[in-house]
C-alpha cells in the first residue's frame, strides 16, 4: 500500500477568491483536512476552506491545549506545546501510514508563522510532503490600508508583537517599513515603541484583512485601552514619494 503525502496548504489572509488554484485542487484531493483550532472555534482556515470542503473528506480537529491563558514565558507553555506537536504529528503520522493524504490547511502562508510548520518540522523528512504557498495576512492589510509598504530599497522588518518591549524598541529605528504581527493584547506596547520612536502617526491598525469583519483606522485614533482581535496587524508604511 502506497503511503500518504502531507500537504500543507495555505488558504491565504480570509477573502475567499484569494485563494489558489493550486490550494483548491489540492485540497480537494485528500480525503482527510486537517487543522489546528481553538476548542469551542470553528477556526479561521476551516472558515475559508468550508465552502470547498467535499461531503467525502474527514475533518481532523487538532485542538489546542491552551492559547493565551498559559503566558509564552511560562516554562509550561513550551512543553505541553511541544506534547501537543508530537501527538498531533502521531496522529497524522498513523493516517499517511494507511495509506491516506492529509491537507492541513493553515490562515495565510504556511511557512510564515503558521503551526503547520511544527508538522512539517516533525513529518517531512519522513513522508513526502507538498506546501502550497499563499497570501499573507500582512499582504491583506497593507491593501486594505490601501497603501504601499516598501519602495525602492525599503527596508521592512516584521516583529512579533510578543517580543520583550526593549526588543522590539531596538529594531525600530533602523527600518523604514515595519509589520507587527500577532497584536492583541500586545498593542500597548506596540503603540508605545512607535511614540518612543516618533512613528505613532503613520501607523495603522488593520483587523480581519480581507475578512468580512476588515476595519482599518490610524493607530493614533484608536482608543488607548482598547485590545484589538487575534487577527489584527499594525503596519507602519516605508518612505513614500522617494522617486
Ligand atoms: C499565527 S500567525 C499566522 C500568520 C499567517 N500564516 C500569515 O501568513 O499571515 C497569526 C497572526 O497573523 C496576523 N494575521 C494573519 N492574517 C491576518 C489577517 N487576515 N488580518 C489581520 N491579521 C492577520 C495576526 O497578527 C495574527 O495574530
Amino acid at each position: 500500500m502506497a503511503i500518504g503525502r502531507l500537504l500543507g496548504i495555505g488558504l491565504g489572509p480570509g477573502d475567499p477568491e484569494l485563494l489558489s488554484l493550486k490550494a483548491l485542487r489540492l485540497l480537494q484531493s485528500a480525503p482527510v483536512v486537517a487543522y489546528f483550532v481553538k476548542p469551542g472555534r470553528e477556526g479561521q482556515a476551516r472558515r475559508i476552506a468550508a465552502p470547498h470542503l467535499l461531503p467525502r473528506q474527514k475533518e481532523l480537529r487538532l485542538e489546542y491545549p491552551f492559547t493565551t491563558e498559559v503566558s509564552l514565558s511560562d516554562s509550561r507553555y513550551h512543553e505541553q506545546m511541544h506534547q501537543f506537536y508530537d501527538d498531533s504529528a502521531v496522529r497524522i503520522a498513523a493516517l499517511l501510514d494507511a495509506g491516506q493524504d492529509v491537507a492541513v490547511i493553515c490562515e495565510g502562508d504556511p511557512f510564515f508563522y503558521g503551526s503547520y510548520m511544527y508538522l512539517h518540522d516533525r513529518l517531512a523528512e519522513h513522508y513526502d510532503t507538498e506546501v502550497v504557498p499563499a497570501v499573507t495576512g500582512m499582504s491583506a492589510c497593507w491593501t486594505a490600508a490601501n497603501t504601499p509598504i516598501t519602495h525602492g530599497d525599503d527596508v521592512l522588518t516584521v516583529l512579533p508583537g510578543t517580543l520583550p518591549a526593549s526588543e522590539m524598541q531596538a529594531r525600530i529605528p533602523s527600518s523604514d517599513a515595519l509589520v507587527f504581527m500577532k497584536v492583541g493584547r500586545q498593542l500597548p506596547k506596540i503603540r508605545a515603541a512607535l511614540q518612543q520612536a516618533g512613528r505613532l502617526q503613520r501607523a495603522y491598525l488593520v483587523e480581519g484583512g480581507s475578512m468580512p469583519e476588515q476595519r482599518v483606522r490610524r493607530l493614533a485614533d484608536v482608543p488607548e485601552e482598547e485590545i484589538p482581535p487575534y487577527f489584527s496587524i499594525v503596519l507602519v508604511p516605508g518612505r513614500l514619494g522617494q522617486r
